[in-house]
């Protein structure tokens, strides 16, 4: 009967097209397996330091879990700030106040038990600001979370004694004075790197590195936590990028040529999770030794250097100039809030040179 026959011969049709495509479909994963395996192999071949294989941002920042009896106001998708810029062009957020929710950011990071670093600097006469760094971090700086601060000077003796609450502590680290104080500011980015490697390492889950000569005024909380953060600096944000104090020799490793690069940020305050500030203070290291030995030293040392590593590497969270504000700047308006500010010095009396 040819209707019958016309049926069966589209069913087999239609197997074999099945078959075919299945075929194909096995053999190109088949293939996908193989050059994967391969690319594997040849990088397996490059020393590589183990601290670069290590990742753990899906305990931290991937999956954020909130409570369900947590109530609070409901987020608008239409109203916000408008007399600020609340995102890159990247799409990182910029954390400004009346952006988030402290209290819903703290209760998705409590239950993470995150320990967070941070380092100071006080070498030389610059051990005269850390008592109130401390004192104001301990009012302001991540409250009921985990804080362990190292302090780095060649004061150790001079280091006072802060309570501090449970949870959080200070270990001093001992380095050698220097005559000049860009070489304290070269030599930061090199002890960043070492401690991350050294202590650091499945302890610590994030790491913010702070001016000493600065205190807290403000909450500087979860809010704050992020890949890799930056600060824009408070001296600059308003201006046109021509006029950002990059270093601009083409020779230098910190190179930025006019028409590039986003922000100015602060080498003043910046941090993220582990492994990124690790891999940030490891390149801006490497350039500003290469840079040393052609006899460079950029215009503003590491400064110089971070603006580099963060025009190429983005910032995945970047915090307003509230993070980081100069006590002798009055505020303007979009600044509702100073959270940190570099307190007022005079440069003759603290440096060295
Ligand atoms: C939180 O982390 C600290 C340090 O890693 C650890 O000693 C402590 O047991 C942890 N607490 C909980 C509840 O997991």
């Amino acid at each position: 009967m040819p209707p019958l026959n016309g049926k069966i011969v589209t069913v087999v049709l239609f197997i074999a097209v099945l078959l075919g495509v299945l075929y194909c479909y096995i053999s190109q994963s088949y293939r996908v397996v193989l050059s994967f395996e391969e690319r594997f192999k040849a990088s397996d071949k490059e020393a590589r330091p183990p601290q670069e294989v290590v990742v753990t941002l899906s305990r931290h920042e991937l999956h954020l879990v909130s409570q369900d009896y947590l109530r609070y106001k409901q987020p608008s998708i239409v109203q916000g700030r408008t007399d600020v810029v609340t995102v890159t062009p990247w799409l990182a957020p910029v954390v400004w106040e009346g952006t988030f929710n402290p209290g819903l950011l703290d209760t998705i990071y409590r239950p993470k038990n995150i320990t967070v670093a941070v380092t100071v600097f006080a070498v030389g006469k610059y051990i005269m600001f850390l008592k109130n760094f401390l004192e104001t971090a301990e009012q302001h700086f991540f409250v009921g979370f985990r804080v362990h601060f190292y302090v780095f000077t060649d004061r150790p003796n001079e280091v006072p004694q802060i309570k501090m609450a449970a949870g959080r502590q200070v270990t001093v680290m001992s380095v050698p004075s220097s005559n000049r104080w860009q070489e304290i500011s070269a030599r930061r980015m090199e002890i960043i790197q070492t401690l991350i490697e050294q202590k650091l390492e499945n302890y610590c889950d994030y790491i913010f590195c702070l001016d000493v000569d600065s205190k807290f005024h403000g909450r500087w909380g979860t809010e704050s936590l992020g890949g890799l953060v930056a600060v824009i600096h408070p001296g600059y944000y308003r201006d046109e990028r021509s006029r950002f104090p990059y270093e601009r020799r083409p020779a230098s490793r910190a190179y930025v040529a006019h028409g590039e690069g986003d922000f100015y940020y602060c080498g003043g305050a910046f941090g993220g999770l582990l492994q990124e500030v690790h891999l940030l203070a490891r390149t801006c290291r490497e350039n500003f030794e290469a840079d040393a030995k052609v006899g460079i030293e950029a215009a503003w040392q590491e400064e110089s250097h971070l603006n580099r590593y963060m025009w190429i590497n983005k910032p995945s969270k970047v915090l307003s100039p509230e993070y980081l504000w100069q006590d002798f700047k009055s505020r303007n308006s979009e600044v509702q809030i100073i959270r940190f500010s570099g307190v007022v010095k005079n440069y003759a009396d603290i440096r060295p040179n």
